[in-house]
């Protein structure tokens, strides 16, 4: 049995993953980013979806905050329901790199035992954590969606690195960092991760 599923059995078909990664030319994989709200997750992964598409490399983008808006829009803010939202884009990230798709979930995944989790359902090498390395200050300052704002006046409780913690990742792939005034554009980040795809052999 698995979790609360009884009699039930695995089913294998003739065609797998190195079937579709063949007719892809490419491999599948997570790329998960991760970071404060306003760190710039969204638009690093439309750049990275861009960049691949024009390779001729297929990604998908699950993005946490539409991702709410179907599958996940029964969760919370809370930890726990933090950690439903996790693990549900974990098994679709994972079904999608089975797939043969660069998967790239944008989510802010506070939590590091929430992300290590995901980590463990994939191929060790297939799962490429990508920290938004960007301060609380600078964030707060861009403020895209006015959420600081109504955070500080109390208006939303438990907002991520106002009250409510983000673990930020000891041993990731990858740093995007936001180092004082120069601030690499997204499109740069985006082929620094491209660099690593390419190093790792996922663009084949
Ligand atoms: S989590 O923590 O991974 O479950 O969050 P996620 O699914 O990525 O959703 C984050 C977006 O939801 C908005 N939002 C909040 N973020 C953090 N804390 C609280 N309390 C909160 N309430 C709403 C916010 O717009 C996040 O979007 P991004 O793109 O990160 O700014």
């Amino acid at each position: 049995s698995v979790g609360n599923s009884t009699n039930i059995k695995w089913h294998e078909c003739s065609l797998n993953k190195t079937d579709r990664q063949k007719l892809l030319k490419q491999k599948g994989c997570v790329i998960w980013i991760t970071g404060l709200s306003g760190s710039g997750k969204s638009t690093v992964a439309c750049a990275l979806g861009g960049s691949l598409y024009h390779r001729g490399k297929l990604s998908y983008i699950l993005d946490g905050d539409n991702v709410r808006h179907g599958l996940n829009c029964d969760l919370s803010f809370k930890a726990e329901d933090r950690a439903e939202n996790i693990r549900r884009i974990g098994e679709v990230a994972k079904l999608f790199a089975d797939a043969g798709v660069i998967c790239i979930a944008s989510v802010v995944s506070p939590y590091r035992r929430d992300r290590d989790a995901c980590r463990a359902m994939l191929p060790a090498g297939d799962f490429v954590e990508v920290f938004m390395d960007v301060p609380l200050q600078v964030c707060e300052a861009r403020d895209p969606k006015g959420l600081y704002k109504l955070a500080r006046a109390g208006k939303i409780e438990g907002f991520t690195g106002v009250d409510d913690p983000y673990e930020q990742p000891l041993d990731c792939e990858i740093v995007l960092s936001h180092k004082g005034g120069a601030c690499p554009s997204p499109c740069e980040m985006a082929e620094e991760v491209v660099s690593y795809l390419e190093d790792q052999g996922f663009l084949q």
